[in-house]
């Protein structure tokens, strides 16, 4: 059996924050912000129902599919609008959709997860799943913190996957999580995110290589044939130090982070779609999608578009 992603969409906020806003109320630099992790804007609003509502419906528009037509909706969410009810419900009745819904946590892998969760229920019966990644991670920041204020921002993006007998663009997954390392990065209940950056950022490297290792190598490919790299958008320096370490040319790595910051669950589909539009996305050829966060988790994927 297989799925094909049929369709994407994303919805970002209107307002832009630039790093030289963000200098004008905190003990940092525009120049120390981009060089330390390639960010230079992000967009801050929304909530994670009214974004993941909106990139939902665009999703399902390009796919080219109506409400009666979804099975069922994933959400992948840190940032939830309450701790109870899940977020996925109410966008299913902003949607319309007539079919279960519910949210999945794994931080930054968030999507990935996600997906891979929306793939076993399209083995079990299902035909066709709304994925989305939504965040409203600036509800949880703490303005005056320096090293948290310049990452996290809001955003959300969608895919429609669909049931196929016939063929696959998913090839493999490899996907962890190591609780472990829960507490270097963290949001506890009526906080605020705190992260031993450092710490991150060395996991990061690690897992991020070691699953796409994983992954190429139960899809049957190296890192040679990889056509483009959709890596979660955290700092431009862990693509750097991954990509060297899997043997792959940074142009072949799409960043969107210089724009939207760290969005968590909803950056893989935001790089997705700016390399869409930017024609990066060929027929045949093959991707690697690939996470990591909080918790730790990490998320690997192998794709062949069709
Ligand atoms: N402006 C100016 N200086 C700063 C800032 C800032 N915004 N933030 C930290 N600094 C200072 C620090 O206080 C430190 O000063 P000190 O040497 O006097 O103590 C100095 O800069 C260097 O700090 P480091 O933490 O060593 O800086 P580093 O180069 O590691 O960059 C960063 C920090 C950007 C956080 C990096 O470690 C990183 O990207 N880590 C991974 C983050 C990540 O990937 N998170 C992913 C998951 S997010 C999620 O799951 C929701």
């Amino acid at each position: 059996m297989g799925v094909r992603f049929k369709g994407w969409g994303i919805a970002v906020p209107d307002r832009i924050v630039t790093n030289e806003e963000l200098s004008r109320t905190l003990d940092t630099t525009d120049e120390w912000i981009t060089e330390r992790t390639g960010i230079r804007e992000r967009r801050i609003g929304g909530s994670a129902m009214t974004l993941g509502t909106l990139a939902g419906q665009r999703a399902m528009d390009d796919a080219g599919v109506k409400a009666e037509d979804i099975d069922f909706l994933v959400l992948a969410t840190t940032t939830p609008d309450r701790i109870c009810p899940a977020t996925a419900p109410m966008i299913a009745n902003e949607l319309g959709l007539n079919c279960p819904a519910m949210d999945v946590n794994a931080a930054c892998s968030g999507f990935m997860y996600a997906v891979r969760t929306a793939y076993g229920l399209l083995e079990t019966g299902n035909k066709r799943i709304l994925v989305i990644g939504a965040e409203h991670l600036s509800r949880w920041v703490d303005w005056t913190d320096r090293n948290m204020a310049v990452l996290l921002a809001d955003g959300a993006g969608a895919t429609v996957l669909e049931f196929d007998p016939d063929g696959t663009d998913l090839l493999s997954f490899c996907l962890g999580a190591d609780g472990s390392a829960a507490d270097l990065l963290t949001c506890e209940h009526g906080g605020y995110f705190q992260m031993n950056g450092r710490e991150v950022f060395r996991r990061a490297v690690r897992v991020v290589v070691d699953s796409a290792e994983k992954a190429m190598a139960s899809a049957g490919i190296t890192s040679a044939d990889l056509g483009i790299v959709i890596p979660h958008q955290a700092n431009i320096r862990i693509i750097q130090a991954a990509t060297q370490r899997l043997g792959i040319e940074m142009d072949r790595a799409v960043v969107v982070l210089d724009r939207y910051g760290n969005t968590s669950s909803a950056s893989i589909p935001l790089a997705f779609d700016d390399a869409r539009n930017n024609g990066r996305i060929k027929v045949g050829e093959y991707a690697l999608l690939t996470g990591f966060g909080a918790g730790m988790t990490w998320a690997s994927a192998i794709v062949r578009w069709s």
